[in-house]
């Protein structure tokens, strides 16, 4: 055979043989074929190289190192290509990375109630929880607002049934969790010394700060000469505990009808005051409504908007983000 196409030849077969070896026998029995020493094809090759011409045998010689060369790199990349353990395992890529599961986080509101509840635990409140669907008694009538009261407008508040099953009376999504403080004071006598976190509806237009559900953190205190110096402590030293030593804090006289005097607690947000909540001293008639005796005990209360405290510590400038279940969001937190 002519020398090139011998070669081409050897080449060819050598290079299908190692490719198809699929075990490690079969890779050796094509290196004993190919590059076999004693009788391997790659001495009848040597041999035809002595048969070509003086001038030519430069050339052929180069061919001939050249393919001797190939093989045998391709041999050795096979030999370790059947030396690695198995990729795919029953259909399975055993060398692919895992999959990280993904962790999720508690919700930031979630968040925030369970430090809300530890911070006024350390205060000696003890967290208390009240239903969301509530009667016109606890929502409202045993809270001071009488019937003709604005504040029981169906626009401003979720009625959800003309009629209760227990109450018998309308039924609404509770708009504050003040109702918490009646719940309580019915079946606690004083002292008294609550916190109560959860969800409240409002028909609010929403905007960045208004949602039509929010959470709010009720606070009650009735004891004996409980005061509102004591109030105002209360707040500041909460509103430090969450937000840091600097937080400025201010009351501003307002009216709630279940509380007298009754103020509105504002916070410094950078250049900005705003409205965290309400507060006051329980009034003498929501007391007596619960048979305590005004005579003997007196109490504050405050309710504090959640979200805005949590807003403020993370700087999120827009509520409905707490709403939107955007991964992305959340996963901050
Ligand atoms: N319930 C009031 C509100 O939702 C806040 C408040 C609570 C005010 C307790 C005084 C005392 O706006």
């Amino acid at each position: 055979m002519e020398p090139n196409a011998a070669f081409d030849e050897y080449e060819r077969s050598a290079v299908a043989a190692i490719s198809a070896a699929a075990t490690a026998e079969q890779l050796e029995a094509a290196r004993v074929e190919f590059l076999g020493k004693k009788q391997g094809r790659l001495k009848d090759l040597q041999k035809l190289l002595g048969q070509v011409a003086a001038e030519e045998r430069r050339v052929i010689g180069q061919r001939f190192n050249e393919v001797k060369t190939k093989v045998e790199s391709l041999l050795s990349s096979r030999q370790k290509e059947l030396d690695r353990p198995k990729r795919v395992i029953a259909g399975i890529d055993i060398t692919l990375p895992g999959r990280t599961p993904k962790i999720g986080v508690l919700h930031p509101i979630t968040q925030t109630i369970e430090e809300f509840k530890d911070i006024m635990g350390r205060f000696g409140f003890t967290a208390v929880e009240g239903p969301e669907i509530e009667d016109e008694q606890h929502n409202f009538t045993a809270l001071n607002i009488p019937a003709e009261h604005p504040a029981r407008d169906p626009l401003d508040n979720f009625y959800i049934a003309a009629a209760g099953v227990s109450s018998g009376g309308p039924v609404l999504l509770r708009s504050q969790t003040s109702t918490v403080q009646i719940r309580t004071m019915e079946r606690t006598p004083p002292p008294i010394r609550i916190v109560s976190l959860g969800r409240v509806y409002r028909p609010d237009t929403q905007d960045d700060t208004h949602s039509c559900m929010f959470h709010q953190m009720e606070g009650l205190m009735v004891d004996r000469d409980v005061t509102m110096a004591q109030l105002k402590t209360v707040l500041a030293l909460f509103a430090k505990a969450y937000l840091g030593e600097d937080v400025k804090v201010r009351f501003r006289p307002s009216f709630f009808p279940f509380t007298e005097p009754s103020v509105e607690v504002d916070m410094l947000w950078g250049e900005t005051w705003i409205e965290v909540g309400g507060a006051g001293m329980v009034d003498p008639n929501v007391l007596r409504a619960v048979g305590y005796d005004p005579e003997a005990v007196t109490g504050f209360a405050f309710g504090l908007g959640v979200e805005r405290f949590c807003m403020r510590r993370h700087e999120v400038r827009n509520i409905r983000l707490f709403y939107e279940n955007d991964a992305r969001f959340l996963r901050q937190f």
